[in-house]
């Protein structure tokens, strides 16, 4: 496995510096708002992860991504990109990428095409690392992308693979105990879809059908990081068939702590 490296480039540092010096001069009494700490997001190069990258920087986020796969970042994230690499099974790689990170933002998920990246070793072990390490260098928040459909057991895809949503509640277990500020996001089935095209509906208690775009789920994850409502709390959500504005403060409102 390759020895942990982060690299964080001179725009990225520029980047955050601008963000401080903005941010700093926003005048707002809130410490969240306008917040654009770094945010660590794992399973950068993976489909969600490309629309939270894509979504942050847009938002003027400091990001540092962490990929398995130095040559897979240029290709998919471009070259301005800042990155750790490293591998959620070997907690060795997440200490230094977690260095300086404000907020970690987690779409990691297991490969079918690679037994040794199974869902007990990535959905929970992985997730239990990440969380891990997070708590350990003072996170201030973590968001997860779990899944609906978790809490049932005799789910279908748990027959198809791995018991992987019985694998994922248990990281979202792991979560909940290593302390750090949460939120869990699970989304119903991952469409490509533009963003805004629906409207969202949350829900808890794990009942919710349906699919969502990956780039809403990525507008929920990064609004959860300027949202104390949204701390501490598990939801369900997947796309409604309304078009409408979303009011992400509101949705996170409505939710009950865990
Ligand atoms: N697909 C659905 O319909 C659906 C529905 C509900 C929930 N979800 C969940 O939503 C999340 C995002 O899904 P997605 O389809 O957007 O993800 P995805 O495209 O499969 O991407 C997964 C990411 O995880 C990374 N990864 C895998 N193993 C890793 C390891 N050992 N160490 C570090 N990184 C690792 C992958 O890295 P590489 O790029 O190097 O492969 C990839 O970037 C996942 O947790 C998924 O289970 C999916």
């Amino acid at each position: 496995m390759r020895a942990p490296t982060v690299i964080i480039k001179f725009c990225a540092v520029l980047l955050a510096l601008i963000a401080l010096v903005t941010g700093g001069c926003s005048g707002t009494s809130s410490a969240t708002v306008d917040d654009k700490s770094l945010v660590l997001v794992a399973g950068a190069t993976g489909g969600t992860g490309r629309a939270l990258v894509r979504n942050l920087q847009a938002q003027g986020y400091a990001i540092r991504a962490f990929v398995r796969d130095e040559a897979k970042v240029r290709v998919v994230l471009g070259d301005d990109i800042a990155y750790a690499t490293g591998d959620v099974r070997d907690i060795a790689t997440l200490h230094p990428a977690m260095q300086d990170v404000t907020y970690v933002i987690s779409a990691i998920g297991s490969s079918r095409s690679d037994p040794s990246n199974n869902p007990e070793a990535v959905d929970f072990g992985g997730v239990k690392n990440l969380a891990n390490a997070a708590a350990d260098a003072g996170v201030r928040q973590f968001v997860l992308v779990s899944s609906t459909g978790v809490t049932d057991e005799d789910h279908f895809l748990n027959k198809q693979f791995d018991n992987i949503l019985n694998w994922k509640f248990k990281g979202e277990q792991a979560l909940r105990a290593s302390g750090v500020p949460y939120t869990v996001v699970r989304p119903g089935g991952l469409i490509n879809t533009p963003a805004n095209e629906f409207s969202v509906v949350f829900s808890q208690g794990d009942t919710l059908a349906g699919r969502i775009s990956r780039e809403d789920i990525a507008l929920i994850c990064i609004a959860a990081l300027q949202a104390p409502d949204a701390l501490n709390k598990t939801f369900e959500t997947s796309n409604s068939d309304e078009p409408g504005e979303n009011d992400w403060a509101s949705l996170f409102a409505e939710l009950e702590a865990d």
